[in-house]
């Protein structure tokens, strides 16, 4: 498909393409499917970045399982604030639930382990684990790793599948490096 010129000039390459992102996924929720058969899954997914992450991978895990979205922000243009802004502060009822949060990507680690820590401490879930599409090779502000990851990158601020450079590009199918800025 031909995106606009535009946008293609902004971008350095792209790194993973549809075909190769909806593979991963496959091996993903199959993995999932397995290790959560017989659980009371709910996924929890970060907004706005995962929301074709969630979309796509959901439709692999051939489990039941329940779903809740936060709504999350973090980065303003491509560095992190540090400031993690909830938009809505009630979560879901995950008492005795497996817990499940997905993100699109994993880079200081601040988002992560801010919204692990608090569904660990408001609620009674049974476990909290993570996965997320990418994982930046970078050394984590805070200590944390994803339970499950599409795939590693390096130090590049990308977009594209629900990623956003102040918002935009978040509709391209792939995942392309920005041009330096
Ligand atoms: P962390 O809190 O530094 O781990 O960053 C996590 C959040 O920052 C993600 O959910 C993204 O919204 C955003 N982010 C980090 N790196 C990138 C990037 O390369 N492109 C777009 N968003 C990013
Ligand atoms: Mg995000």
């Amino acid at each position: 498909m031909c995106y606009d010129l535009y946008v293609e000039q902004d971008l350095d390459k792209i790194l993973y393409s549809e075909s190769t992102i909806l593979s991963r996924l496959d091996e993903i929720g199959w993995q999932l499917s397995q290790d959560y058969k017989g659980k009371n899954l709910t996924v929890v997914a970060i907004m706005n970045g995962s929301i074709m992450f969630m979309s796509d991978l959901l439709k692999r895990i051939i489990i039941p399982l329940q779903i809740d979205c936060w709504s999350i922000s973090s980065y303003h243009g491509s560095k992190s604030t540090g400031n993690i802004k909830f938009r809505q502060h009630d979560i879901v009822d995950v008492k005795d639930r497996h817990v499940l949060l997905l993100d699109d990507i994993l880079d200081s680690g601040l988002t992560l382990h801010t919204i692990k820590n608090k569904i660990l401490a408001e609620s009674n879930a049974s476990s909290v684990k993570s996965c997320v599409l990418l994982s930046k090779k970078v050394k984590r502000i805070k200590d944390i790793e994803a339970d499950y990851v599409g795939f590693e990158i390096e130090n590049e601020f990308v977009v594209g599948y629900g990623l956003d450079y102040n918002e935009h590009y978040r509709n391209l199918p792939y995942i392309a490096v920005l041009k330096t800025l």
